[in-house]
């Protein structure tokens, strides 16, 4: 199949875009590059899948040593160079990964969101529905549980109540998404992705810089004094799951999926594992909680189970284990 990923040069999209080409795919790879954390590391997710820069905004650049992959940097807020990546025969799929992440960057800089997550995501989801698009896969996020304090959260209780900005433009995802699938046809399946974690990760996620700040001897800062838990999902379980998704026929017109393990992991527990196989100790500054965060996340996944067989199982210590030995390869600290 032909797939466009947007946000190619992001953790998810890197990792997605070299299982899709493993099973053979050809895939376009699209991605603006910002600098919302350091574009070294996007730049160097891009490399490992053969493309090397110069890239010139906008046009595309063929992989160095796959045949099957592509990348164009524009940004989906540009309505015109999203059709122009579209061209004239479109994709068969495409998997709407590209977003300002992250919930508490919102203060900073709310524009962002607005920008990406609802212009952006708007201008993807209308270029697909004009082509021939027959499955548009796009991230949600668990965020949309919000002030939800049913867990584990299912995706048929309410998600009304957003705590944060971010929340609030994926839940506007998935309501524009329906409004597709009912008007137009659009097949359209939202991912709800729980805390990912792994190797090539997001420097801006807590165990990422949690990872960085116990190696520097640098204190880190314990959000609500360690009383928080995230279901934490290691990167090739996501993979899976999302390669299924979009590679199989869609199972309805409209669907939502959680994405996690559906185990809660304490922070006190996550850094214990990090101290544990970094082989240092860490210092803890206790904080309170912070505002638009949420206490706890697990996700129910027996629709994932049921529709696809597949459930993520990855244990926290294998994952941790292989997310360390990433970070001190990349960063050459052994
Ligand atoms: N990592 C997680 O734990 C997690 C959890 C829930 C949801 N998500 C969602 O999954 C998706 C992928 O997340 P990720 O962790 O890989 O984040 P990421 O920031 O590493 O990847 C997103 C990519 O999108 C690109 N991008 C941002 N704005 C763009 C624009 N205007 N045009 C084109 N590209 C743009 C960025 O440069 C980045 O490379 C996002 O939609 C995110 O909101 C991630």
């Amino acid at each position: 199949m032909k797939i466009l990923v947007t946000g190619a040069a992001g953790f998810i999209g890197f990792h997605l875009v070299k299982r899709l080409l493993a099973a053979g795919h050809d895939v376009l790879g699209m991605d603006d590059l910002n600098a919302y954390y350091n574009p070294q590391l996007k730049w160097d997710r891009l490399a490992q899948l053969g493309i090397k820069r110069p890239f010139t905004s906008g046009k595309t650049t063929e992989s160095a040593h796959d045949p099957g992959f592509a990348f164009v940097k524009a940004s989906v807020t540009d309505a015109h160079a999203v059709k122009r990546v579209f061209g004239d025969c479109g994709f068969d799929k495409v998997c709407q990964l590209a977003a300002q992440a992250g919930v508490r960057y919102g203060s900073e800089n709310p524009g962002a969101y607005v920008q990406c997550n609802l212009v952006g995501f708007f201008n993807v989801l209308q270029t697909a529905k004009d082509s021939a698009c027959k499955h548009f896969v796009y991230a949600s996020s668990s965020s949309v549980y919000g002030a939800s304090n049913r867990v584990p959260s299912d995706v048929s209780q309410p998600t009304d109540k957003p705590l944060s900005l971010y929340a609030a433009t994926k839940k506007s995802n998935e309501l524009l998404a329906h409004v597709y699938s009912n008007l137009y046809h659009l097949p359209t399946t939202g991912l709800r992705f729980f805390t990912v974690y792994g190797p090539w990760g997001r420097p801006d996620m807590a165990y990422f810089s949690f990872a960085d700040k116990i190696q520097k001897g640098s204190p880190i800062p314990v959000f609500n004094h360690g009383a928080l838990s995230r279901d934490m999902t290691y990167i090739d379980d996501v993979v899976e799951a999302t390669y299924r998704i979009l590679s199989r026929e869609p199972k309805s017109e409209y669907g939502i999926y959680n994405i996690g393990k559906g185990e809660p992991v304490g922070l006190t527990k996550l850094i214990e594992t990090l101290e544990e196989v970094l082989g240092k100790r860490a210092i803890k500054e206790m904080k309170p909680m912070q505002p638009g965060d949420v206490y706890q996340t697990r996700a129910h996944v027996d629709r994932l189970v049921k529709d696809y067989g597949y459930k993520p199982e990855t244990p926290l210590k294998l994952g941790v284990q292989h997310f360390v030995d990433w970070y001190l390869t990349y960063h050459q600290l052994r």
